[in-house]
């Protein structure tokens, strides 16, 4: 794998780091393969794809539950993974380190063993307008379910969230809990997430907190002790990890007092016809047989990642960003829908085209070999409040280079005479 230049530690060298990518090795129509939907989900690279299959080499087996050699290790090999990403984040213990299946799945495992236990009528949850889904879905249906208030944010012109409107919106102290997004997958917009959650406790002091890290962690250093929130969800399969592994990572005294989401094998210490005593956490909250390989891809991620040095990261996709914002803001027609200053934004850059639908446009640049993505992307009350049905998202990660830059505004050129004229 390619390292940090020594004279330069703060960029990469990309074209040798994309040999990395195996799937970037493709080529379409006799051009390179031009990734430009990371947001959605990254490429892996081949060190992942070898940890998961030393695993189905050479330690197939369940795991916490074998008494033979195999199945020890791979189990020993799974508690390394949790303690490992633990490390990653800067998170207390890995005792706080619960895998899901996604970030979605961990969300809701707070919606349903926090939040609908405990909020009701006469409290609020507070989120924010730009919120992808996943992290406004289950607290609206909470809402419905149990009558508490659902409180949002709003966006401000310059596509930041309104913190005047978030004070105002906790200033009766009702909030009981927080739930913001790091970074917008839309706007690319990184949230002032340490400043919400400090005042959010000033207007409550018992505000419980959570903190959607999707399009954060891959991009950004993070450390959740720093943050200090309640509860930080991720998705492995944005940051070079496989797909069907996520994990929240919570404050373990948060997780003692919690009931399981999910019950069944693994999550009790005992049952008997008339009674189940629940597992200590983490272990409380993995029901059934947990993604196995991809823990141990996810760790094979979180080394890959490490020994970039994810200050690297930021620091190459700050730079990408820049370049790719102000170019598509000198392209005629084009309307950039985030932060301008790379400072505050990663790298999901979401733009329209004058006279071109935004599926045109990425069937156009498919043609071209370019992927990017289409649509709502999961944020329809974000799109409401733009004004929007739907954008265009090209979103950068640390394999690509200011040469994936021309291909995209060539097949923007292209669309806009085909469609606009
Ligand atoms: N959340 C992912 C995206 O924004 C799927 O594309």
């Amino acid at each position: 794998m390619s390292e940090p230049r020594d004279e330069d530690p703060m960029t990469f060298d990309v074209a040798t780091l994309r040999k990395d990518f195996p799937t970037l090795q493709r080529e379409v129509d006799g051009r390179r393969l031009i990734y430009l939907d990371s947001a959605a989900s990254s490429q892996t690279p081949q060190r992942v794809l070898d940890a998961m299959d030393e695993y189905y080499e050479t330690l197939r087996s369940n795991v916490e539950r074998g008494v033979y050699r195999i199945s020890e290790v791979a189990t020993g090999r799974y508690e390394q993974a949790r303690t490992r990403l633990a490390r990653f984040l800067g998170a207390p213990s890995p005792e706080g380190v619960v895998f899901t299946k996604n970030v979605t799945e961990a969300i809701n495992l707070v919606a349903y063993s926090w939040v609908r236990r405990r909020l009701g009528p006469g409290d609020a949850l507070l989120t924010t307008e730009m919120e992808h889904h996943a992290n406004f879905v289950p607290w609206w249906h909470a809402a419905q379910d149990h009558g508490f208030e659902l409180r949002t944010i709003p966006v401000t012109e310059d596509f930041e969230l309104d913190l005047d409107a978030a004070r105002d919106l906790l200033a009766d102290g009702k909030v009981r809990f927080l739930a913001v997004g790091h970074v917008s997958n839309v706007l690319g917009t990184i949230n002032p997430v340490a400043d919400l959650i400090e005042m959010a406790r000033q207007a409550n002091p018992d505000v419980v907190t959570l903190v959607d890290g999707a399009q954060a962690v891959p991009h950004l250093p993070v450390d959740v002790a720093a943050l200090d929130c309640d509860f930080y969800g991720i998705t492995a399969h944005k940051l070079c990890g496989p797909t069907g592994i996520g994990a929240l990572i919570a404050k373990p005294e948060r997780l003692e007092d919690m009931p399981p989401f999910l019950t069944g094998g693994s999550m009790i210490v005992d049952v008997q016809l008339d009674g189940v005593t629940w597992n200590h956490p983490p272990h409380r909250f993995e029901a059934g047989t947990p993604p196995i390989a991809e823990a141990f891809g996810l760790h094979a991620a979180c080394d890959y990642l490490d020994d970039l040095g994810m200050d690297a990261v930021r620091a190459h996709e700050h730079a990408l960003v820049g370049t790719f914002v102000d170019a598509l803001r000198d392209t005629e027609g084009v309307t950039v829908y985030g932060p301008v200053d790379p400072d505050r934004r990663s790298g999901a850059i979401s733009f329209a085209v004058d006279g071109v639908h935004p599926h045109d446009l990425g069937a156009m640049l498919d043609g071209h070999g370019v992927c990017i993505r289409v649509g709502h992307h999961c944020a329809k009350p974000l799109m409401r409040s733009l004004g929007v049905n739907a954008t265009a998202r090209a979103s950068l990660y640390l394999y690509n280079d200011t040469d994936d830059l021309a291909p995209l505004l060539d097949g923007i050129a292209e669309a806009r005479s085909f469609f606009a004229r």
